[in-house]
């Protein structure tokens, strides 16, 4: 039976990809909750990457395995997943947790009444991982005297609460580590999300594993023509940036071509095409990195998609315009 573009598109983001840096994180973070459960020694993780390099996702996949259950007088929340919103307080970090752990009225009470509240319910609900999704947001607010502030209430909550703690963010969680001697004991392991982590494989073939690993759910077949798989690993590594978002989005983007337009194959020329749809509407010729006149370099100056610090926001909004 012919697939529909839709079934097609279902079928084709409906499943975790098992990358080598997710999988390396996912079982390390696994590991910490069994560790707990056994032992009831709490150990930390600090995962970072780019944008669109799977963060919030693994921690979507450790709350599917570990999912949130009822027993009569409560919830049961093995996984608390607190994203720290943008600019980030005291008393909003405490509003969420206290918000995802159900809490009628999250934003009653001062900061240090949410804050008892929050730990109090978090043991209640038996929590056994937290996980500080966009911990970036902590320095975002610019002023070092609200990220040590932050950042020391950070250190309290899981020194009351004893149990594993994630923090997830961009690479420049790093420096908040850096400031913040008291956070950095705590956090001494670390796992970055960005392909190319293993030394025995490089980054080019670890985005062609990851390309060649959706291929199959393509709804027609992909031919590669002259280019040799080491020459189509370097072409998508600078297209992607070694991201599975734009690894994705990129292939999202062929799939409507082959609807579109009735393709019975998919080859280089679409990819060209999907990367300027889907990635970056500049990106053309010399900048289009499955054209023959592409100049192999990475695209992360200034106004390019993977420049430094950008957000992957913006190529979202030029997707939308481009649309
Ligand atoms: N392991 C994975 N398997 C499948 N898709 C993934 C995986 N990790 C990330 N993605 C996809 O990539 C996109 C960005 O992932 P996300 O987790 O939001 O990244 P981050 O939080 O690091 O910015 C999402 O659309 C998500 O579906
Ligand atoms: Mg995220």
């Amino acid at each position: 039976m012919e697939l529909t573009e839709f079934e097609t598109l279902r079928n084709f983001t409906s499943e975790y990809l098992e990358f080598p840096p997710f999988v390396t994180a996912f079982n390390e973070i696994d590991r910490m909750v069994r560790l707990y459960r056994e032992t009831g020694v709490a150990s930390h993780l600090v995962v970072t990457g780019e944008s669109g390099s799977g963060k919030t996702t693994l921690c979507k996949a450790l709350e599917t395995k570990y999912p949130r259950t009822s027993i009569p007088e409560r919830d049961i929340v093995p996984v608390l997943i607190v994203a720290i919103p943008p600019a980030a307080t005291i008393g909003s970090v405490a509003e969420v947790m206290l918000t995802q752990l159900g809490d009628p009225s999250p934003s009653f009470g001062t900061t240090s009444t949410k804050t008892a509240r929050a730990v109090h319910l978090a043991r209640e609900c038996r929590v056994e991982l937290l996980m500080f999704d966009e911990a970036n947001h902590i320095q975002d607010r610019g002023q070092s005297p609200t990220q040590y502030m932050v950042g020391d209430w950070l250190k309290s909550v899981m020194d009351h609460m004893q149990v594993p703690t994630t923090l997830l963010g961009l690479p420049r969680v790093e420096d908040l580590l850096r400031v913040n001697e008291q956070l950095r004991r705590r956090f001494t392991r670390h796992v970055q999300m960005a392909l190319g982590q293993d030394p025995e494989d490089n980054i080019e073939s670890q985005c062609l594993q990851l390309f060649t690993s959706l291929t199959p759910s393509l709804p027609v077949p992909f031919l590669k023509g002259e280019m040799s798989w080491k020459e189509l690993g370097h072409r998508l590594h600078a297209a992607t940036d070694g991201r599975v978002a734009f690894v994705k989005s990129l292939l999202l983007g062929v799939i409507r071509l082959v609807f579109e337009q009735q393709l019975t194959r998919i080859t280089p020329t679409e990819l060209a095409l999907a990367f300027t749809t889907q990635i970056w509407r500049e990106g053309v010729n010399e900048l289009n990195p499955f054209s023959s006149t592409f100049e192999f370099r990475r695209l992360d100056r200034a106004g390019e998609p993977f420049e430094r610090g950008a957000l992957i926001g913006r190529s979202n909004k030029r997707r939308q315009n481009a649309a």
